[in-house]
This record gives structure tokens, C-alpha cells and sequence, in this order.
């Protein structure tokens, strides 16, 4: 066997595959680039109670096998309960007319998990995607809405504004072509069974 020619395919290969996680973008297993992908990689968890600082370290660490973990940090998706939203009408209704910045829903991290939690490979145990669907309830309300309310939607309007500028293709993928109408992100119909209980 002529080990240079070897070296030389395996060097290529290596390079490709570095200039493909360079763009954010593991064509295998991530689907594809996100707007999310692009926004801020951690979340201070400084004032979160002890337990959300654990569950925390178990997100960063399931939920980047397969993209980036700015994916679900910066998602729009931000579960309330009924009660909650009814309340949330009165005090902050801004969150349920921008689904691109907020996607609101009864059981729309729960469904997520579950779906991330069935694709092959994902590592993840029934006790350990229940903490991390705990995890993004909590967080998303602390991030997405209350006094952060303003900053979270001039986080999210930024990167869903220059995804569409710099990948047109990648936009109409995930937000169907009409942008201007309220059809959301791919995979999170809402009409979907609930799994978590
Ligand atoms: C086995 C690989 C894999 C793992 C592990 C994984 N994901 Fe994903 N994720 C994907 C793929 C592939 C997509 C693209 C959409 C699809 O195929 O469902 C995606 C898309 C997403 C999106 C974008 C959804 C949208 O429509 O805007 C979010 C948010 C997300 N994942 C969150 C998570 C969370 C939270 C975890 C940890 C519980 C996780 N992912 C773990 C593969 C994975």
C-alpha cells in the first residue's frame, strides 16, 4: 500500500470535515444550519437554583452531539402552561405575535426532547431528557420573557435577520418561502401528540 497517497486522502478529508464544523454545519447528523446556530453558545446560570445548575451541565453536554448547543440556547420555542399564557396576555403580549422570536406552546419543549431523545444515536436516557426538558422550561421563561423580554427579541431578530440575508436556501428551508406569514419552524406542529406527562 503507498502510505503517502493514504496520508494525503486522509489529510483532505480532515480538511473538509474542518471546513464544514467552521461554517457551524455537519451535513451527517445536525440538518442542516440554523438561524440559532449562530447566537451565543453559553447561558449564565448564575442565579438559578442549585438544581438548574446541574441540569444545565447535562444540556451542554446531550444536546451538542449532533449541532451546535447555540441551537436550542437561541430556539424561539418557549413553553407555558395555559395558565401561564393567559396571564402572560395581560402582561407581556408581545410573545405571541412574533413565532419566529417566540414560539409558544403547552408542550413544545417536551415534544422536542422527545424528538431529539428518538433520533439515532442521541444518547440520551428517559431520566436525563426529563431534567434537560426541565432545564429549557425554565430557562426559556427566565431568557425569553419578563424584564428580558426586549433583550431576548433583539438577540433573536438579529440572527434570524442576517440567516435570511446570508442563507436565503437555509431560510425558506426552515420558514417556508411567504416569510411574511406566520408559518414557524420546521418539525414543531403543533398539532403533534404530547409525549411527557
Ligand atoms: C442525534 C442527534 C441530535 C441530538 C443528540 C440532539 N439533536 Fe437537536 N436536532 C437534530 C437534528 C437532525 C435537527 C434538525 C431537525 C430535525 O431533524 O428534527 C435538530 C434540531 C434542533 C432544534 C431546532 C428545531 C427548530 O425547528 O427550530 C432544536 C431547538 C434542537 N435540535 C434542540 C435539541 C436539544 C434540546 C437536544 C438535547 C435534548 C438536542 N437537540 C439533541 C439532531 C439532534
Amino acid at each position: 500500500m503507498n502510505i503517502k497517497k493514504v496520508a494525503v486522502v486522509v489529510g483532505g478529508a480532515v480538511m473538509i470535515s474542518v471546513s464544514l464544523l467552521s461554517l457551524g454545519y455537519s451535513a451527517d447528523k445536525s440538518g442542516g444550519i440554523y438561524p440559532n446556530d449562530f447566537g451565543p453558545t453559553s447561558i449564565d446560570v448564575s442565579q438559578y437554583p442549585p438544581k438548574m445548575k446541574m441540569y444545565y451541565h447535562l444540556f451542554l453536554n446531550k444536546c451538542s452531539a449532533c449541532h451546535t448547543i447555540a441551537r436550542p440556547i437561541n430556539s424561539q420555542f418557549l413553553e407555558l402552561t395555559a395558565a401561564e399564557q393567559a396571564a402572560d396576555k395581560k402582561t407581556n403580549p408581545e410573545i405571541f405575535s412574533h413565532p419566529k422570536v417566540w414560539q409558544v406552546g403547552q408542550k413544545i419543549w417536551s415534544r422536542y426532547v422527545h424528538k431529539m431523545m428518538s433520533k439515532p444515536g442521541s444518547n440520551i436516557r428517559p431520566s436525563e431528557g426529563k431534567r434537560i426538558f426541565e432545564f429549557l422550561v425554565y430557562d426559556s421563561k427566565i431568557r425569553k420573557t419578563g424584564k428580558n423580554t426586549e433583550a431576548w427579541e433583539a438577540n433573536r431578530e438579529k440572527l434570524v435577520k442576517s440567516f435570511k440575508q446570508n442563507y436565503p436556501k437555509d431560510y425558506a428551508r426552515i420558514f417556508g418561502v411567504a416569510s411574511s406569514t406566520k408559518k414557524t419552524a420546521s418539525g414543531s406542529a403543533s398539532a403533534a401528540p404530547a409525549h411527557h406527562s
